[in-house]
C-alpha cells in the first residue's frame, strides 16, 4: 500500500510554488488489535454521520436525537470551577477522587437515596458514568461471562461488554398498558450458569420507564437468587414525571448491597456533558478493584472539575428542580404535539417512544424517511435492540424552536408515512 504525502512547508520555502509537493511513501503496515473487531459506534454516533453527509448536500435537518440537555451549566458551578483554576488547584487529582468530593458524593447519597458509603473506601470519581460502567465491567468479567442487559436499552453498553470479553444477554421488554416492563420470565430466559452481571438502567433510556418498588424487588431477588452483580445505571433519576419518583434499587433491596455498584454522574442533573465527571458506590472491594482500572487510565475527572462537582452535589438544588419543570414542560409538549400518533408517556428522562408497531414498517425506514424527506432527526427503537423494533426515540433533550420545528416535522412526517402505510 501506498500513502500520499503532501509537504506543505515546502511552498513556503519556494515562495513562487504556491502548490505544495507532493510524493508516495509506503505505509506502514498497521495491523489492528483483534479487539476492536467488538466496538461498534453508537446508534446516536452513526446518525450523526448520515446527519452530517445529508446537510453536505444542503439538506435542511432539525434533531431531535441526542440525549444533550441545551441548558447551560448553573452560574454557581461554574464559578465554583472558576475560582479552584484561580486557586491552583490544577495539580493530578486523587486518582481515587478527590476527599471533598468524595465526601460530598457520600453526602449526596444519604440524602437523595437514603444509601451510607464510605467516601474513603467505597466511592470512586469517574470521567463520567461511561467511565464508571467501563470500570466495572473490566472489574469484572471474565472470558465468556454474560451480562444481562434490558432489551431495548441505551446502546453503549455493548461495546464495553465485548471488550471486557463478555457477552451480551438480552433481557427481553415489552409494552405492557403503554410502559416497557421487563417481566421475571423475561429474566429467567436470559440467564445461563455463565451470567454475573446485570445492568439496570432507571431511569430507563430509552423507554423512559421509571422502575417501581414493586419492580426492583422482584429484579433484586433475581439478582441474589442467580448470583449476579448489579450494576445500577441512575443518571437520569433527577428527571422524573408526577407520581413516578426514582428509587434506587438499594435503598429497597439492602441485600444487594455487596452485590451492586451504583453508577451515576453529573451529566443530565446538572446539564454538565462536556465537563466528564461522575461516580460509583459500592462495596469496598469492587470498588478498589476498579479503581485499579481507573489508575491504569484515565486517572479521574480534572482537580477543578471535581471541586465544581463537590459544590453542584452539595450547594443549593434549586437548579435541577427547575431543570425539572422545564423537562416536564416539553414532555407535554411532544404529547401534545403528537396527540395524533401513539406515544408511551415517558415517566422519566427526556425521551418519548412513538409506537409505530402497527405500520409494519421498520423502524429504520421510517427514520430514513423522516430524516431525507421531512428534514427531521430521531433514533430508530431497534437501534436499542430488537425489543425496540417498532418504535421510534423522539428527545426533548433540546427544547425551543428546536423542539417546536423538530415536532412540526415529526407529526407531518409521521402523519404521511403511517397514513400511507394504512
Ligand atoms: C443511560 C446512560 N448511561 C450513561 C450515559 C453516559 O453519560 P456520561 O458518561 O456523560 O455520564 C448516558 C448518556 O447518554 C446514558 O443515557
Amino acid at each position: 500500500m501506498w500513502l500520499l504525502v503532501s509537504i506543505e512547508s515546502l511552498s513556503q520555502v519556494v515562495p513562487n510554488r504556491p502548490l505544495c509537493y507532493s510524493l508516495f511513501v509506503p505505509a506502514p503496515a498497521i495491523s489492528r488489535s483483534d479487539r476492536l473487531a467488538a466496538l461498534k459506534p453508537t446508534a446516536v454516533n452513526a446518525i450523526l454521520a448520515e446527519m452530517r453527509a445529508f446537510q453536505a448536500q444542503g439538506g435542511d435537518l432539525v434533531s431531535l436525537m441526542r440525549g444533550e440537555p441545551d441548558l447551560p451549566t448553573p452560574p454557581h458551578i461554574v464559578e465554583a470551577c472558576t475560582r479552584a483554576l484561580r486557586d491552583g488547584r490544577t495539580g493530578y487529582p486523587d486518582n481515587r477522587g478527590e476527599k471533598t468530593f468524595r465526601e460530598a458524593v457520600a453526602r449526596k447519597l444519604q440524602r437523595d437515596n437514603q444509601l451510607d458509603f464510605d467516601p474513603a473506601t467505597e466511592v470512586l470519581a469517574t470521567s463520567g458514568s461511561t467511565f464508571g460502567i467501563y470500570a466495572a465491567l473490566t472489574a469484572l468479567l471474565n472470558e465468556g461471562d454474560e451480562v444481562l442487559l434490558p432489551d431495548p436499552v441505551y446502546d453503549a453498553y455493548q461495546s464495553p461488554i465485548r471488550l471486557a470479553g463478555g457477552r451480551v444477554k438480552p433481557v427481553t421488554a415489552r409494552i405492557e398498558q403503554g410502559r416497557f416492563v421487563i417481566t421475571d420470565e423475561a429474566l429467567e430466559a436470559a440467564w445461563s450458569p455463565a451470567a454475573r452481571v446485570l445492568i439496570l438502567n432507571t431511569p430507563w433510556n430509552p423507554v423512559g420507564t421509571v422502575l417501581t418498588r414493586g419492580e426492583l424487588i422482584g429484579i433484586a431477588r433475581f439478582c441474589e437468587r442467580r448470583n449476579l452483580i448489579m450494576l445500577s445505571d441512575e443518571i437520569y433519576e433527577a428527571i422524573t414525571y408526577g407520581d413516578c419518583l426514582h428509587v434506587s434499587p438499594l435503598a429497597i433491596a439492602p441485600q444487594l448491597r455487596d452485590r451492586c455498584v451504583l453508577i451515576n454522574s453529573l451529566s443530565k442533573t446538572y446539564s454538565m456533558t462536556g465537563w466528564r465527571v461522575g461516580y460509583c458506590a459500592g462495596p469496598a472491594p469492587l470498588i478498589q478493584a476498579m479503581f485499579l482500572v481507573l489508575a491504569q487510565s484515565s486517572r479521574g475527572p480534572a482537580t477543578f472539575v471535581q471541586d465544581a462537582a463537590a459544590e453542584a452535589l452539595s450547594g443549593s438544588q434549586d437548579c435541577v428542580a427547575s431543570m425539572r419543570e422545564e423537562y416536564a414542560r416539553r414532555r407535554q409538549q411532544v404529547l401534545s404535539s403528537l396527540s395524533g400518533v401513539r406515544v408511551l408517556s415517558p415517566e422519566g428522562g427526556f425521551f418519548a417512544m412513538v409506537d409505530v408497531r402497527d405500520s409494519g414498517i421498520p423502524s429504520d425506514e421510517i427514520r430514513r424517511r423522516l430524516m431525507h424527506d421531512h428534514g427531521v432527526a430521531v433514533v430508530h427503537g431497534a437501534a436499542y435492540g430488537a425489543a425496540g423494533e417498532g418504535t421510534l426515540r423522539v428527545s426533548f433533550a433540546s427544547g425551543g424552536a428546536t423542539l417546536a420545528r423538530g415536532l412540526e416535522r415529526l407529526r407531518a412526517g409521521l402523519a404521511q408515512i403511517l397514513g400511507s402505510s394504512r
